[in-house]
């Protein structure tokens, strides 16, 4: 992957010579509005061809005598009283996948929300192209209009496009095929990543993580050929003094093992691994940023297959227990909630260095995305924690909704047997059932909040906005707001 190069320019954006100039119009009462008026001629020639300057709309117009650009982009934002930098994020993502094929653009959306513009283009710009080229190749460079080219405005810049390298370093890594992404490759490139970044990095193989008594990664990846793997990356700043810990679902591929999965769809289940993708690209993120927080994150790797060497339903696995204690033990009801059982184990480990919170994210349930759909990932957790997750979520446009973990759902996954079961026999709330299993491996007093992204993370569909198809990279830009806030200022 190739980034786009982002610029600022202060040069008058009338005056700028270049491919294309994308400017901005509002849908106003009667027709689109130019967000800025020396651009009334393009917005007035959008018009003519009947936009609106509804949201989502783009509008290619000949550059006319008034502007130097042969090509004129208009970008619809929508109601003006409705405006929010989301709105911008997805416009400046539209134009810059519309414009592909082009080499050097010019925009005008930095004048409104340099940050929003930046993010969107660069996000939008994206393609993944490890297995096949592209048609059109995505925009080279794009310079960013601005009044002052000023180190408030140099730190904005860098800021948005260090958190777009973290989303479009998690992309890369849940687009790559199964076959190619693995536990063992997996952890390469995480190390490959973090080394690169300056950070330490540690990788249990599956002979340590069976030592060490990691039952649930080791059940969940014993069917597979490529053994699984648990990596932590840690960033320690000095002078923190707070510390977080990022745990990440990483199932480089779900079948289901033997409960297994119907065919159809089961392809997506590549993306089974966006958790610990975007664990790992935010601890990357969070130090080039210089977040004055510690930041570890652990990726808790394996393939679920069915295999003569599969762990099965009916098995008791024992998960890794803090401090050489016992871990908990669980009756394996279905191998397709395997995501808990390796979750358990690394948040288990997690916990043991006593971060004073704990963040831990996965496509855990199906039920998330029956709930909320694919545009929303659900917080669960300790409460205060939970409701800024959420909060943020929404504020950096990732989409994101508090969800409760009801006291009477608890005894659902009580066994007869073991510690815990796997599923709820009755399979009501599934999301919340998950969250549950869960937080039995949270110590008492440990901030916690749990993403369930099954939804989000991966896009099945058409592009839109700023995401193509296929990985998202949520929720990395909610985590690093997150961080960002229980860092405190810098
Ligand atoms: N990885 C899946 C959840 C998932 C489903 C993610 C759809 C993304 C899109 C998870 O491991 C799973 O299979 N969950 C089961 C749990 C069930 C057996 C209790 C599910 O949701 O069906
Ligand atoms: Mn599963
Ligand atoms: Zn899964």
């Amino acid at each position: 992957m190739t980034m786009t190069t982002l610029s600022l320019t202060t040069t008058d954006p009338a005056k700028a010579r270049t491919d294309v100039l994308v400017i901005a119009a509002y849908a106003g009462s009667d027709g689109p509005v130019p967000a800025d008026p020396t651009f009334a001629d393009g917005v007035a020639a959008a018009a003519m061809t009947g936009a609106s300057g509804k949201a989502g709309e783009l509008t290619l117009v000949p550059g006319d005598g008034s502007v130097a650009a042969h090509l004129l982009a208009v970008v619809g934002l929508g109601d003006r009283e409705k405006f929010t930098p989301e709105v911008l994020r997805k416009a400046a993502g539209i134009a810059s996948r519309a414009l592909a094929g082009k080499v050097a653009i010019t925009s005008t959306l930095g004048l409104i929300d340099l940050s929003a513009a930046a993010q969107g283009h660069l996000l939008g710009a994206y393609v993944f192209d490890r297995y096949k080229t592209p048609s059109k190749a995505p925009v080279e460079t794009i310079a960013l209009s601005v009044a002052k080219n000023d180190k408030a405005a140099k730190a904005l810049l860098r800021h948005a496009v260090v958190t777009a390298e973290g989303v479009l370093l998690a992309r890369d890594l849940i687009n790559t095929a199964p076959n190619d992404l693995y536990p063992e490759s997996f952890a390469e490139r995480a190390t490959a990543a973090a080394r690169t970044a300056g950070l330490s990095v540690e990788v249990w193989d599956s002979e340590q993580l069976a030592a060490q008594g990691f039952g649930g990664i080791v059940a969940v990846g014993s069917g597979s050929a490529r053994p699984p793997r648990l990596v932590r990356i840690g960033y320690s700043p000095t002078g923190a003094k707070k510390s977080v810990a990022l745990v990440g679902k990483g199932i480089t591929f779900d079948s289901g093992g033997l409960s297994i999965k119907p065919s159809v769809g089961m392809e997506n289940m590549t993306s089974d691994m966006s958790g610990a993708a975007c664990v790992v690209a935010t601890v990357i993120a969070a130090s080039a940023l210089q977040l004055p927080i510690a930041v570890t994150a652990w990726a808790a790797l394996a393939e679920n297959l069915p295999s003569g060497s599969s762990y099965r339903p009916g098995d008791v696995i024992r998960h890794y227990g803090a401090h050489g204690a016992p871990g908990k033990t669980t009756h394996v009801l279905n191998t397709d909630a395997e995501g808990r059982l390796v979750l358990a184990d690394a948040m288990v480990r997690a916990a043991e260095e006593e971060p004073d919170y704990l963040l831990e994210t996965s496509t855990l349930t199906g039920a998330q995305v029956v709930a909320l759909g694919n545009r929303t990932m659900a917080v669960m957790g300790t409460d205060s924690l939970r409701d800024r997750v959420a909060e943020l979520a929404r504020e950096v446009g990732e989409g994101g909704w508090a969800m409760p973990l009801p006291e009477e759902l608890r005894e659902s996954i009580d066994s007869s047997i073991a510690d815990l079961q796997n599923v709820n026999w009755d399979r009501v709330a599934g999301m919340l059932v998950a969250g549950h299993f869960l937080s039995c491996f949270v110590p008492d007093g440990l901030p916690w909040a749990h993403l369930d992204v099954a939804g989000p993370a991966f896009n099945t569909g058409k592009p839109y906005g700023y995401n193509t198809s296929g990985g998202t990279g949520v929720p990395v830009r909610t985590l690093l707001a997150v961080i960002a806030d229980l860092a405190g200022p810098s």
